[in-house]
């Protein structure tokens, strides 16, 4: 069994040694930048797992986890054009220090780059592994445009808000557990508890990113604090800030909302203070903690050493304690 420093240990290798051709440098330095930047690497440390936590051998896995990595960056790459944002695991992002043409065609390379290391997986489960992963990435594609789509509306129910992270995140996590569970030549049971798993998760997760935008420290978080609030985000703080904000702080809340071109720390410090006087900070972390429940529920069912489903149960444990 291998510990979950060694597998990151393994999978930042492994990128490291990664190697893109020099020309047009403008392709492909940004994705030596980004790749180079570190990050968590949950999607595929969780891949790995999955493929161990069945026996598997993880050195086959090892490329399908970098690709699902590489598919991870292109999101980001992408997502920080649509959402303006200025920095990414503490530096600039790839459109501040290119432009946006440069991010969305690094962008779709690393995307076949991604489909090429995904590809090296045996014949036998080859069309599978492809078929979750198109799942997987169209998934993403329409929770990312419901995002979007979410901005300019406010009448967004906390359903529709968990049905777009489910799209835009969830799936992901779960998508990468379920290749790494194939990998492993998991039974088709198994392969389906390890999913709704990194479903949960993955909505734990985004719960808590979305806390972590507004109330992170700007030292740790490695992303601008209150990007979302700037968005007009529709996170689960907002919806419920719009659902229990009466009388006057309804009226501040819309007013935030609505103005056009605000200055946005005031913006930011006004609707933060707002978050905190209707306490949905704490709404959020209980919804988190309901979906992690759950998570770990699904985890239970799948048969599998107790030793190794208790290092996925402390992984998961302490990625929503996480400050990044
Ligand atoms: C950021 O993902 C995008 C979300 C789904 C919240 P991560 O928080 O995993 O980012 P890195 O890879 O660790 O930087
Ligand atoms: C991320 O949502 C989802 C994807 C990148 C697909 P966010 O927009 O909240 O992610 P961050 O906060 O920028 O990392
Ligand atoms: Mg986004
Ligand atoms: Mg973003
Ligand atoms: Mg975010």
């Amino acid at each position: 069994m291998y510990s979950i420093a060694q597998l990151q240990d393994l999978i930042n290798k492994q990128i490291a040694e990664k190697k893109y051709p020099q020309h047009p440098s403008d392709l492909y330095e940004p994705i030596r930048y980004i790749m180079s930047l570190g990050g968590k690497r949950l999607r595929p440390a969780l891949l790995l797992m999955a493929c161990d936590l069945f026996e598997g051998s993880v050195l086959k896995a090892i490329e399908p986890a970098v690709g699902i990595e590489v598919f991870h960056n292109f999101t980001l790459l992408h997502d920080d054009i649509m959402d303006k944002a200025p920095l990414r695991r503490g530096k600039a992002t790839v459109h501040e220090k290119w432009n946006d043409s440069i991010a969305i065609l690094s962008g779709d390379v690393m995307l076949v780059k991604a489909y090429e290391l995904i590809m090296k997986v045996e014949d036998s489960i080859l069309r599978k592994v492809l078929q979750i992963f198109n799942e997987t990435a169209t998934g993403v594609c329409e929770g990312q445009q419901i995002d979007m789509n979410f901005e300019a509306i406010d009448n967004v129910s906390v359903a529709e808000y968990l049905h777009m992270i489910r799209l835009k995140t969830a799936v992901l996590l779960g998508g990468s557990l379920k290749i790494g569970a194939l990998i492993g030549h998991a039974s088709e049971g198994d392969a389906d508890n390890l999913y709704q798993f990194g479903e949960s998760l993955g909505l734990a997760f985004q719960l808590q990113d979305d806390i972590l935008d507004v109330f992170g420290d700007p030292e740790k978080f490695g992303k601008q604090v209150g990007g979302d609030i700037l968005a007009n985000k529709k996170t689960f703080l907002l919806i419920k800030a719009l659902e229990l904000a009466e009388n006057l702080e309804e009226e501040e809340l819309h007013y935030w909302i609505n103005a056009e071109n605000p200055d946005p720390q005031a913006k930011v410090a006004a609707v933060t203070d707002l978050y905190n006087r209707l306490g949905v900070r704490q709404l959020a972390e209980e919804q988190m903690n309901s979906f992690a429940e759950k998570a770990l529920s699904a985890l239970e069912k799948i048969s599998a050493s107790s030793d190794k489903k208790q290092a996925l149960r402390k992984f998961a444990e302490e990625l929503l304690v996480r400050e990044n």
